[in-house]
């Protein structure tokens, strides 16, 4: 007997050592300033940074771990050697107590991410929901003894300070409500197949 996955998603997540502090006070340094963004988003009662300039000397490692961190995503997907990986854009979002973000995707883009500088248990996760549309229709809850990968229709990943998670931008996910009266602060970003 041969048991096959014939489709998969497939997720990198990985606890980074950067200057959190230094990027945190970045950000409340915009906020202050009130640079944020006009455009349409995802986020339900916080602050949504306009794009970053790349350039910006605090984003720099972080741009490094991602440059890092997409060359293991590029090899599993198997994308051919004269292809490569480039940074869209990048932008921060505050949480405060109670935002949260509603179910989206990242259009136009191949990879997407996201890096907490500011988050602790319960200040909001970041759920992927299955990419199977059919999934509710045909197999209902209530079945099963437990969530596994073949049935489950979210997955959640705790949000904690100094990760990063990578992810398709075809996949839908939100983030649940900050249950705390600390910030979150996510830096979100878009990865371009050049
Ligand atoms: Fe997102």
């Amino acid at each position: 007997m041969i048991e096959q996955e014939i489709f998969s998603t497939f997720i990198l997540e990985d606890n980074l050592n950067l200057n959190i502090e230094e990027m945190n006070k970045f950000a409340y340094k915009l906020k202050n300033e009130d640079k944020g963004t006009k455009m349409a988003s995802s986020s339900q009662g916080g602050f949504h940074s306009d794009e970053l300039n790349l350039e910006e000397p605090v984003l720099q490692p972080l741009i490094k771990a991602i440059t890092e961190i997409s060359l293991i995503y590029f090899k599993k997907l198997n994308i051919k050697e004269a292809h490569g990986l480039s940074i869209n854009n990048m932008w921060f979002i505050i949480n405060k107590e109670n935002s949260y973000n509603k179910p989206h995707t990242h259009p136009f883009s191949f990879l997407s991410g996201a890096f907490y500088s500011k988050a602790a248990a319960k200040s909001g996760d970041i759920v992927f929901m299955n990419p199977n549309p059919k999934l509710e229709a045909y197999w209902h809850d209530g079945a099963y003894a437990g969530w596994n990968k073949y049935q489950s229709d979210i997955n959640t990943r705790q949000s904690l300070a100094n990760k990063i998670i990578l992810f398709p931008s075809w996949l839908e996910h939100y983030v649940t409500p900050n249950q705390n009266e600390e910030d979150r602060i996510v830096w979100s970003f878009n990865l371009q197949l050049t």
